[in-house]
């Protein structure tokens, strides 16, 4: 019987903080930095910083372009970061695209879709045929695009934009007053004509694991691409591509103690290649006259211009990095946080989590309103007090609208967070009723 992960233990985590140095610095007059903003861009740790470094100080070079050694090494430790990152989602490495973060992940594939529809993106016939026959990309008045109101706008602007160009309609899942997937129509509003569904894992905002595999499954029924944003749920949980089901799925590295500036798209091999291709220049191609070009295999044809090699290689040693904590302990860890966070909340009447109570249900994002306090003036008292959270609609504008608040003040968690953390978010909280003046609502302000 394997006994469950454990959360780290205080030592550990006392260990895990000594790697990430921007942990060490204060702030707002030399008060500790509780770093409670890690779902925005997570901190990176030494070994990412010195991989990054390494690669500037030892091999820089443009990479697959150039026969000197300098290129070779480049080469060779970019190609070789691709493997380290695919195999930590259980793909193969050339199912594997780099793009500058999630954003343009997503946007690749829906412009797959508008360039197949409008016959761009596939050049001129070639040893490697793309975007001919991807008849699964094309879309036009009379289909439909699927997505939810839960959406990150990284996952729903696109979509707009593309059933914009292409005339398919765009249908949304609502979400639940509790801030569930509401799937009560699902089979309404899932049908023949649905040819793409675009959701994420993990909600930014409300923390929600949605049912990855049972909306893939219908999805697959009816014959539609599934597109899964995994932002949320790559750097927190134990995840493979083959289990979940899905055709495409993006994720950035900022968020997963890796650099900025770096993205991932993985596609089922089969789609990758049948797809027109996004940006074209230099490097995406197998050759160019004056009249026309042939584009190269996969996935090069979507990595277009001198690639971004330092951030591929730290987000190599920042994953790396995570396993060797071990990802099972990252979720146990980080689960522990949000537990105790939503129990301290749960104390404060005057205090409104948004999203599912039950923690198991939960990714590590924890968001909430101080009924009668804007977001903004919650988060400048945290911040007095050096806690960083993120308040606004944290680019999901319209799940807050579906939720009737205008903005939550959101705490997220990584692997370098600590209980006694918490503690001082709540206890700065615990301030603004006093400085607000709140009439204690069915419950005892401090
Ligand atoms: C769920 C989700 N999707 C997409 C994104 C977009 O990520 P990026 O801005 O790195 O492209 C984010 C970032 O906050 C996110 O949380």
């Amino acid at each position: 019987m394997t006994m469950p992960a454990q959360p780290f233990s205080d030592e550990e985590v006392a260990r895990i903080r000594a790697d990430f140095p921007i942990l060490a610095r204060t702030v707002r007059d030399g008060k500790p930095l509780v770093y409670l903003d890690s779902g925005a861009t997570s901190h990176k740790p030494t070994v990412v910083l010195d991989a990054e470094r390494r690669f500037y100080e030892q091999h820089n070079s443009a990479v697959h372009r150039g026969a000197h050694q300098l290129s070779e090494e480049g080469t060779d430790a970019y190609e070789s970061a691709r493997a380290t990152i695919a195999a930590f989602i259980g793909a193969r490495a050339d199912e594997v695209v780099f793009t500058k973060n999630a954003t343009e992940a997503l946007n690749l594939v829906a412009y797959a879709f508008s360039n197949a529809t409008h016959g761009g993106g596939g050049g001129m016939p070639g040893r490697h045929e793309h975007g001919r026959g991807s008849a699964r990309f094309v879309l036009g008045p009379g289909d439909e695009i699927l997505v939810t109101e839960m959406e990150h706008h990284a996952n729903l602007v696109p979509w707009q934009e593309l059933s914009r160009r292409t005339g398919a309609a765009l249908r949304w899942v609502p979400v639940t007053s509790d801030g569930r997937l509401d799937l009560t129509d699902i089979d309404t509003l899932l049908t023949d004509r649905t040819k793409v569904v675009a959701f994420t894992h993990v909600s930014n905002v409300l923390g929600t694991v949605n049912p990855v595999e049972e909306l893939t499954a219908k999805a697959h029924e009816r014959g539609a691409l599934v597109v899964l944003d995994a932002c949320q749920s790559v750097p927190h949980l134990t995840l493979d591509v083959a289990d979940l089901g899905v055709d495409f799925l993006a994720f950035s590295g900022h968020k997963m103690l890796g650099p900025l500036g770096i993205g991932v798209l993985w596609g089922r091999p089969e789609l990758l290649d049948e797809m027109p291709v996004f940006l074209t220049g230099g490097s995406m191609i197998e050759t160019v006259t004056m009249e026309g070009s042939t584009y190269a295999p996969v996935p090069q044809k979507f990595e277009a211009g001198v690639p971004m090699a330092a951030q591929a290689i730290g987000l190599a040693a920042a994953v790396d990095y995570l396993e060797a904590l071990g990802m099972d302990r990252v979720t146990a860890h980080e689960q522990q946080l949000s537990e105790h966070l939503l129990k301290g909340l749960a104390q404060r009447p005057w205090v409104r989590v948004v999203g599912p109570d039950d923690s198991a249900e939960r990714g590590s994002a924890v968001a909430f309103v101080v009924d009668g306090v804007h977001p903004h003036d919650v988060g400048q008292v945290l911040d007095h007090d050096g806690v960083a959270v993120r308040v606004g609609h944290h680019c999901a504008w319209p799940l807050h609208r579906a939720l009737k608040v205008p903005a939550t003040t959101r705490a997220t968690f990584a692997a370098y967070n600590t209980l006694a953390e918490v503690d001082v978010l709540l206890a700065a909280l615990d301030k603004v009723p006093g400085i607000f003046a709140l009439e204690p609502a069915g419950g005892s302000a401090p």
